[in-house]
C-alpha cells in the first residue's frame, strides 16, 4: 500500500538534521501523530543523549531527555535518585485534581501497593484467565465481516482489550464500554476530539467531570465488595488489602486510572500495531503464516516495535551529572523507551519489524527496576490468544488505507486502522 509515507519519512529526516540540535523538542505530540519522531530520536541519541527540551504542551516547560538504552536503563533502575513522584507523564499534575496512584509513589507506599494488586496476574490466575479470553477472542473474530472495510481499533482492538480488562474488576458487562471511555478521557489531549470542546480549560472540566462519574460508579463497587469475602478481582483486592482500604476517594480513582490505563490502551495498540507492522512487512507474515511457533517471539518483537507507552517521566532527587551535564535536583527527566527501543548501538536493524530475533524480550517497552509493568505476561497472552485464533480464521488481514494515529506524546497508537478480510480459511 502506498500511502505516500517514505515521502513524509524523507521529508522528516530532512527536517530533523536541517534544524539545530537544541531546538529538536522530541515531547511535541505532532512527530507521533505523523509518525516522523524517528530521525529525531536518531540525531539525539548520536549527538544529544541527554538532552534539554523546553515544551508548551499543557505547561511542561524545561525537561531532560534520555534516548539510549543504556541510559534509560541506568535511570529506571535507580529509584533513589530519579522518583516517580509527583507524575510519570511530563505535565505536572494541576494542585486542585491530584491523583496518586502507586505507579507514580516511591518505595515504601509503592511496593506494598503493588503487591496487593500483584496476585492478580500471578501464573495460577493467567492460566485461569487464558480459556476465558480464548472464547471471546474467537467470538469477536467470528462476528467479523469478511470482504467488507471496517475498523480494526474498534472492532478488535478496542473489544478484546475492554472484555479482559471487565473480567479483571469484574465489572458489570453490559456497561464495560464505559471503561474504554474513561481509559480514553484519561490520558487525550484537549484537542483529541473526544472532548465537547478543544478549549484546554473547558476538555479538562470534562474530563474530571467523567472521571468523577468513573470514581461514583466504582465507589458503589468497592461498597459491595467490601461487604463480601475477599474475591480473586482487583476492585476486592484493593477493598480488603491493608495497604489500599483505607484509601480516599482521589487515591482510588488514582490506581483506577491506572489499571484501566494500564490494562487497556497498551495491549489495543499493541494489537493494532501487530495488523499494521505484519502489513508493512509482508514477508514476516508470510513467515508467520508458514510457522505459527512464531507467535510468542511475533507478540513481543510487536511490543518492541510499536512501543505502546513511549516514555516514562522521573524527577531528578539530588543532582546527577550525566554526558558532561548536569541534571538538578527537582530537573524533570523523560526515559524515552521509544528511542531505546531504536537504539542501534542495542539492537540489530532497529527500525525493522523481524519477527524471528534472537531475543526479542529484550526491549524496553515494559520498563526496568522496581516500576516494571505489573501486566507484562498479562498483555502478551491476550496477543498470543488472538493470534492463535486469526491464523485458525484467516488466511489475510489486508489494511487498505493509511491508519489515524494518535496526538500523543505519551500513548503510542493508533485511532483508526482500516482493514478488509478478503476470505475465511
Ligand atoms: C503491551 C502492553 C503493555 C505495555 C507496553 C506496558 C507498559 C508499561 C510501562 C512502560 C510501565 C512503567 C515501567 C517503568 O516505569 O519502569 C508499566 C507499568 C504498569 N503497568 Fe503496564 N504495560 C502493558 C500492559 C499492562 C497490562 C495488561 C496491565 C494490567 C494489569 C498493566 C498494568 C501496569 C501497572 C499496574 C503498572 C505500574 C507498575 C508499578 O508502578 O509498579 N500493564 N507498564
Amino acid at each position: 500500500m502506498d500511502d505516500g509515507s517514505i515521502d513524509i519519512q524523507r521529508a522528516a529526516r530532512a527536517a530533523a538534521y536541517g534544524m539545530p540540535v537544541s531546538e529538536i523538542n522530541p515531547a511535541d505530540p505532532e512527530l507521533f501523530r505523523t509518525d516522523t519522531w524517528h530521525p529525531y530520536f536518531e540525531r539525539l541519541r548520536k549527538e544529544s543523549p541527554l538532552h534539554w527540551a523546553v515544551s508548551e504542551e499543557e505547561d511542561v516547560g524545561g525537561f531532560w531527555s534520555v534516548t539510549r538504552f543504556d541510559d534509560i536503563m541506568a535511570v529506571d533502575t535507580n529509584a533513589a535518585d530519579f522518583s516517580s513522584e509527583p507524575a510519570i507523564v511530563l505535565p505536572d499534575p494541576a494542585e486542585d485534581f491530584t491523583l496518586p496512584m502507586f505507579i507514580a509513589m516511591d518505595p515504601p507506599k509503592h511496593d506494598v501497593q503493588r503487591k496487593t494488586v500483584s496476585p492478580i496476574v500471578a501464573p495460577n490466575h493467567l492460566a485461569y484467565l487464558e480459556p476465558i479470553i480464548r472464547e471471546r477472542a474467537a467470538n469477536i473474530l467470528d462476528d467479523l465481516p469478511v470482504g467488507e472495510e471496517f475498523d480494526w481499533v474498534d472492532k478488535v482492538s478496542i473489544e478484546l482489550t475492554t472484555m479482559t480488562l471487565a473480567t479483571l474488576f469484574d465489572f458489570p458487562w453490559e456497561d464495560r464500554r464505559k471503561l474504554t471511555r474513561w481509559s480514553d478521557v484519561a490520558t487525550a489531549a484537549p484537542d483529541s476530539g473526544l472532548f465537547d470542546s478543544t478549549d484546554p480549560e473547558q476538555a479538562e472540566q470534562q474530563r474530571r467531570a467523567e472521571l468523577f462519574e468513573c470514581v461514583d460508579y466504582f465507589m458503589r463497587l468497592w461498597n459491595e465488595r467490601v461487604n463480601a469475602p475477599p474475591g480473586n478481582d482487583l476492585i476486592s483486592m484493593l477493598a480488603h488489602g491493608p495497604a489500599t482500604r483505607d484509601m480516599d476517594r482521589m487515591e482510588y480513582l488514582g490506581n483506577l486510572i491506572l489499571l484501566i490505563v494500564g490494562g487497556n490502551d497498551t495491549t489495543r495498540n499493541t494489537i493494532s500495531g501487530s495488523i499494521f507492522a505484519l502489513n508493512r512487512y509482508p514477508e514476516q507474515d508470510r513467515k508467520l503464516r508458514e510457522n505459527p511457533a512464531l507467535i510468542p517471539s511475533m507478540v513481543s518483537e510487536t511490543i518492541r516495535w510499536q512501543t505502546p507507552l513511549s516514555y516514562m517521566r522521573r524527577t531528578a532527587t539530588r543532582d546527577v551529572p550525566m554526558h558532561g551535564k548536569t541534571i538538578k535536583a527537582g530537573d524533570k527527566v523523560a526515559m524515552w523507551y521509544i528511542s531505546g527501543n531504536r537504539d542501534e548501538t542495542v539492537i540489530d536493524r532497529p527500525d525493522d519489524y523481524i519477527i524471528d530475533r534472537e531475543r526479542p524480550r529484550h526491549h524496553m517497552s515494559f520498563g526496568f527496576g522496581i516500576h516494571r509493568c505489573v501486566g507484562n505476561r498479562l498483555a502478551e497472552l491476550q496477543l498470543k490468544i488472538i493470534w492463535e485464533e486469526i491464523l485458525a480464521r484467516f488466511p489475510k488481514i489486508e489494511l487498505v488505507g493509511p491508519p489515524v494515529r494518535l496526538n500523543n506524546a505519551f500513548v503510542h497508537g493508533y485511532e483508526k486502522l482500516p482493514v478488509v478480510i478478503p476470505t475465511r480459511t
